[in-house]
């Protein structure tokens, strides 16, 4: 066995082992066929809470009760759930946790891009096997969809829409009949009660692959938002950092609540093209600018602060990250940067530190 504290990033179902068990101990309602908790337990997984015996489930995803209950629904469902949304609204990450609180495993999974081939969904071969046995159940190699069709569990597909249009047909078979067939075996494999598909596709993507409509009708489509309001930013930026730092083992920096209020300032204002109180218009840059890159520029901030720093996270520390996050493009994004510095965070009280580490690191 794996010390999971060894590892850089565990799966959910290691992270989280003990919330996992806890849940499952203390869930009485109803599961359905082959889920290891209720759908209700999935939602406290989910969004957290503390259990009767006292223990804290931490929240995974901060995002509006509703969302996550419609999506767990679904997976109770024959119907598989596709999970979309704008880059950074944590599809992924909630994919992943769900199937861990569902089945126990989220590993089941295939990454979609423009070379994924039918066999990626399907099913492959050994060659070596192939060549000397001719096909047999042994020289076949399944994909992770046949697999957690066979073991009643969860598969997940990444950037469903990079995947080329008849290669994602390949889905409809097994999400219409629940059937796979392997007519070089003259047989088949039936989905176990408990099987089903969660997919995310990112709303950017659209027009890349778009999903066909026979394709689309078996999927409930569920919409992960961002984050409503600059609170609520702060809260996942907040607990994601913590949860990273912890993970990377960097020394302890001290909460870093207006630092990191400032970095989703920033974020939110640019993306949204107006300053948070409304008054003023900006210009957009082109990157999507995601809580996900938030999280990352504050990550990294922490690890200055602390490795080169006094400490303690300060304006300097995120100022090169903002400014990456945020020039893309180096032409047409540093105009728009080099307006925003200049009319809105140079103006702003308290902001004259980070108005400095700004210049410092925009050259
Ligand atoms: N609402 C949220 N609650 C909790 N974590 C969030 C939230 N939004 C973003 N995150 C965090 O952002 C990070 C990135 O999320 P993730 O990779 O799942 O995004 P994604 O939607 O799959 O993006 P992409 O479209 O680029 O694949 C994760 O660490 C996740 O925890
Ligand atoms: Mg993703």
């Amino acid at each position: 066995m794996t010390d999971v504290d060894t590892l850089l990033r565990p799966h959910a179902e290691q992270a989280f082992a003990h919330e996992i068990a806890a849940l499952v101990a203390a869930d009485d309602r109803p599961r359905p066929p082959a889920w290891q908790m209720s759908p209700w337990a999935v939602v406290t997984y989910l969004l957290g809470g503390t259990l009767p015996d006292g223990t804290v489930i931490t929240p995974k995803y901060v995002g509006p009760r509703r969302v996550v209950e419609v999506a767990v629904a679904t997976l109770a469902t024959d119907r598989a759930l596709l999970l979309l949304g704008v880059p950074g609204t944590a599809k992924t990450w909630v994919s992943e946790h769900l199937a861990a609180a569902v089945s126990g495993r989220s590993t089941l999974v295939v990454q979609g891009t423009s070379g994924t081939s039918e066999d990626a969904i399907r099913y492959g071969w050994n060659y070596a096997r192939l060549l000397s046995e001719g096909p047999t159940d042994a020289a076949l190699v399944p994909s992770p969809v046949m697999t957690a069709m066979r073991e009643a569990g969860i598969a997940r597909v990444e950037e469903l829409t990079r995947i080329p249009s008849d290669v994602q047909d390949a889905l409809i078979t097994v999400l219409s009949e629940k059937s796979l067939p392997v007519p070089e075996l003259g047989s088949e494999v039936q989905a176990a009660k408990g099987f089903n598909v969660i997919a995310t596709a990112n709303d950017r993507d659209r027009g890349v692959n778009e999903l066909s409509s026979a394709l689309r009708r078996r999927f409930n489509t569920v919409v992960l938002p961002l984050p409503a309001t600059q609170d609520e930013e702060v809260e996942i930026v907040t607990r994601r950092v913590a949860q990273v730092g912890a993970s990377l083992e960097l020394p302890e920096v001290p909460p870093a609540d207006e630092e990191i209020r400032r970095v989703v300032t920033v974020f939110r204002e640019l993306r949204s093209g107006s300053t948070l109180d409304g008054r003023q218009a900006l210009k957009t840059p082109s990157g999507t600018l995601s809580t996900a890159e938030a999280i990352s520029v504050v990550a990294h901030g922490l690890a200055l602060a602390a490795h080169f720093g006094d400490g303690v996270l300060r304006p300097a520390d995120v100022a090169a990250g903002i400014v990456g996050a945020v020039v893309k493009d180096p032409v047409a994004d540093t105009a728009v940067w080099v307006e925003y510095l200049e009319s809105v965070v140079r103006e702003r009280d308290g902001w004259h530190d980070f108005y400095g580490a700004c210049r410092e690191v925009s050259g």
